[in-house]
């Protein structure tokens, strides 16, 4: 393991995170100095049998990926870069649910770890004060010769070194130490607090559906009520944003 550019303390060790195993995430956990990207690494310990809960997490990532394609800026030691494998006993339709779970268990975590409770930004953002604090990337992996699975990537911005980012993510992003005050931040305790709750929640979902993290989801929800637009390729709606069923 490894040093990190400091910004965000101490390199994340696998070795401080055995105390985040939870009943399924974590009985596993690889921490690496620098990776592509951990969804790959989670992804071919997938397709290789692993059973699910196991977490990799990089120090920084050459080839981040978020949604639709966009880079993920992840460098060293500015925030907690990991993936974990699922194997959700639930049908397609459902799988929607379980970045909504995993808000949940990182807005938990901001306010275990750091103080601070980010709003969630459906689907899959948490944000602070209107900018956005962590990612969640859902990929999943259906290949005819292997039962499928799900990779959850999560990013968390943890202490970001401004100058170094290109000025657009400068004014949409924002780290976690920035919304906690400047108070540095533990990388190792947020990242234990992301695992165990991911664990808690992820529970909940399998056991009780959506109808168990609902309230608690719609209590961070940002926008809930509000006015939107949505935009397709047959047009454009206005509604007002509801909670999902
Ligand atoms: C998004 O908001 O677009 C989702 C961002 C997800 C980023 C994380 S960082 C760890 C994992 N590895 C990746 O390449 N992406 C996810």
């Amino acid at each position: 393991m490894v040093g990190g550019r400091g910004g965000g303390g101490a390199a994340v060790r696998a070795e401080d995170l055995r105390v985040a195993q939870g009943q399924v995430i974590g009985h596993r956990i690889a921490c690496f100095d620098a990776l592509p990207s951990t969804q790959d690494a989670v992804r071919e310990l997938g397709c290789r049998g692993e059973p699910e809960g196991v977490a990799v997490f990089a120090e920084t990532q050459t080839a981040g990926r978020g949604r639709r394609g966009r880079t993920w800026v992840s460098p060293p030691g500015g925030g907690l870069w990991f993936s974990v494998l699922l194997r959700p006993a639930m049908t397609p339709e459902r799988l929607p649910q379980i970045p909504l779970a995993a808000a949940v268990a990182l807005a938990r975590a901001c306010r275990a770890a750091a103080g601070v409770t980010p709003a969630i930004k459906w689907p899959n953002d948490l944000l602070w004060e209107g900018r956005k604090l962590a990612g969640i990337l859902t990929e999943r992996v259906a290949r005819p010769d292997l039962p499928p699975f799900v990779v959850l990537g999560i990013g968390i911005n943890v202490d970001l070194p401004e100058d170094e980012l290109p000025p657009d993510l400068r004014r949409r992003a924002v780290s976690l130490r920035a919304a906690a005050g400047g108070a540095p931040v533990d990388r190792a305790s947020l990242a234990g607090a992301a695992l165990l709750e991911i664990d808690v929640q992820y529970r909940r979902l399998a056991a009780e559906g959506f109808a168990g993290i609902r309230e608690e989801w719609r209590s961070m929800a940002a926008w809930l009520g509000c006015p939107v637009e949505v935009s397709g390729p047959e047009g454009t709606w206005t509604g007002m944003k509801a909670a999902p069923s």
